[in-house]
């Protein structure tokens, strides 16, 4: 099946790292390659790109799409989860890198694939993994998790105001029978919300689409997890750049940048500011980057998207 996905803030992320040809990189959501692809024309053969994706059918599409720059050994493809990039790396022999860049979330073709489950409007079992080799799907949490867990990621990550009766609705249809499929828990969702409100704000099981799809693959943990680590792998004058596309997403990634590079406790009465309580991290832009009106245009999924930028300044032990 063809593997087509229109990269959001392409030159915005990339450039914003300020690449250097020779330069050690890191793409943690590699997906269709597009982001990929563009900073490795800016590479030279001392360069080198550090793919990561959790799913197979990504890594597998871009051996062909990337199929020049591998044979080049200008790209090292792995099939892992972004949240072990440390270790990762360190087992390529890599410590530090002058950028890395995460363009979060699910691929058009992981939502297109009707199969994969994460799609509300195309027929399939409940699946909704990223990573097809992971034990946790949609399914045992829609069939076994309790009211109480229900409840909890429907209205945190869904930020759904009816998460309640939601859950309760979920919880009386599996004493009938157990709950199947993508359309089937659409279906439930919509008929649990009050009539009133099922034609405002998209379809009705969006937010506990995406509730569930977070929790299936523990999104926010993976990323509070990886920037912390990320951080810390890159070399001064080295940038991160991330695109988030919920509030969730967003508002994490905007915190951890924001304590990076806060300057700590000082002591009162300092002249100058010692170099020792000089943040190590520099955040570049403090409103996040929004995609212009002629990509909202051709990109529908541009819409929700918004980068942001942190550069390492400095140094400590
Ligand atoms: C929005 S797509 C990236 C698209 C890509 N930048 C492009 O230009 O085609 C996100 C990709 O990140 C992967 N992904 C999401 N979370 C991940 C994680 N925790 N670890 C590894 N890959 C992840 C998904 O499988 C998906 O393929």
């Amino acid at each position: 099946m063809a593997f087509e996905h229109d990269t959001v803030l392409l030159e915005q992320t990339i450039d914003a790292l300020d690449v250097i040809p020779h330069g050690v990189y890191v793409d943690c959501t590699l997906g269709g390659a597009g982001h990929a692809k563009y900073l490795l024309s800016q590479l030279n053969a001392q360069g080198h790109l550090y793919a990561f994706d959790q799913d197979i059918e990504a890594i597998r599409n871009a051996e062909q799409v990337l199929a020049d720059e591998i044979a080049a050994g200008k790209v090292t493809l792995i099939h892992d989860n972004f949240r072990n990039i440390a270790s990762a790396l360190s087992k390529q022999g890599v410590k530090y890198v002058a950028g890395i860049y995460y363009d979060l979330g699910v691929s058009s073709p992981q939502l297109d694939h009707g199969e994969r489950g994460f799609s509300y409007r195309a027929e399939a079992p409940l699946d909704m993994r990223m990573d097809q080799s992971a034990s946790l799907t949609a399914h045992e949490i829609v069939n076994t998790w309790d009211f109480n867990d229900l409840l909890r990621i429907i209205s945190r990550y869904g930020e759904e105001r009816f998460a309640k009766r939601i859950a309760r609705a979920i919880e009386r249809e599996r004493d009938n029978q157990s709950i199947e499929t993508t359309t089937q828990l659409a279906e439930i969702v919509k008929e649990a919300i009050p009539a009133a409100t099922r034609r405002t704000g998209g379809h009705p099981a969006k937010r506990t689409f995406q509730a569930i799809r977070i929790a299936v693959n523990d999104e926010l943990g993976a990323i509070e997890e990886s920037v912390e680590a990320g951080l810390k792998l890159l070399s001064v004058g080295g940038r991160m750049s991330v695109i988030s596309f919920h509030s969730l997403e967003d508002r994490m990634v905007k915190q951890l940048f924001k304590e990076a590079s806060a300057t700590p406790e000082l002591p009162p009465n300092l002249p100058v500011l010692p170099a020792e309580f000089e943040p190590e991290y520099q955040v570049i832009n403090r409103k996040p980057v929004v995609a212009s009106d002629e990509e909202l245009e051709q990109n529908h999924r541009a819409r929700s998207a918004k980068l942001r930028v942190i550069e390492r300044v400095t140094f400590k032990e």
